[in-house]
């Protein structure tokens, strides 16, 4: 098995990180997580990534024009051979020419039900419209902040006495599931975009978009089957 190479691209903490690169430890898993990048010295992440051997890079993103940034970027990933990015609590806006070099071929979590909450401060402003479900979703990765086809979402409930700490622990704790299973789908091919939508080709596609899953319940997808 050919395992494309990816690139985990961070600034701060890297929770998703670890939950990949914990994933791609396993024999099976259909990538090679092969480089760490943060456009921060000091995101805690990197000594994260550093314990668990995987080779780190720090493209400094601060006061510098965004051209440079990713022209810098670009270099370090075409040294590593990167295939595939994978963009966690990565929070640099990309321009939409470098989406464009990477479209189909990269991925960001996000801690809302899209396209409910963009941008920052989810959990607060989820909690303050009173919704009901909250969440997290993987998409690709579009030229808009926090856009593109989605392809898994993972929901939990908002509990009356939430606070927005309380409520982001409970989404965390779903990235954490949710994203090793969708980039292992994009690696191993079963990912298509097709008129803006994503479409998935993996059978387990269905149980995870939503969870917990009501029993029985029959949850709309969009399902390729092989
Ligand atoms: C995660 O909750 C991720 O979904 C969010 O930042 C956090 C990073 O945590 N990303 C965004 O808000 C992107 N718009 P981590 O560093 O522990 O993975």
């Amino acid at each position: 098995m050919i395992r494309p190479r990816v690139a985990i691209l961070i600034s701060g903490r890297g929770t998703n990180m670890v939950a990949l690169l914990e994933a791609a430890a396993h024999p099976e898993f259909p990538a090679e997580i092969a480089l760490v990048v943060s456009n921060r010295a000091d995101a805690a992440g990197l000594d994260r990534a550093r314990d668990m051997h995987v080779p780190v890079a720090v493209v400094p993103s601060r006061a510098r024009p965004r051209e440079l940034f990713e022209t810098d970027l670009a270099a370090v990933l075409a040294a590593h051979q990167i295939a595939l990015l994978a963009l966690a609590g990565f929070m640099r806006v990309l321009t939409e020419g470098f989406v464009q070099q990477w479209e189909g071929r990269m991925i960001n979590i996000h801690p809302s039900l899209l396209p409910s909450f963009p941008g920052l401060d989810t959990h607060a402003r989820a909690l303050a419209a009173g919704v009901r479900l909250h969440g997290c979703t993987v998409h690709m990765v579009s030229a808009g902040v926090d856009e593109g086809p989605i392809i898994a979402q993972a929901a939990v409930p908002v509990l009356t006495h939430d606070t927005p700490e309380s409520l982001a622990a409970r989404v965390l704790e779903q990235e954490h599931r949710l994203y090793p299973a969708a980039l292992a789908w994009l690696a191993a091919g079963r990912v298509r975009v097709t008129g803006g939508r994503a479409h998935v080709a993996a059978a387990e596609a269905r149980g995870r978009l939503v969870n917990p899953l009501p029993a029985g319940a029959a949850v709309s997808t969009h399902v390729l089957r092989d």
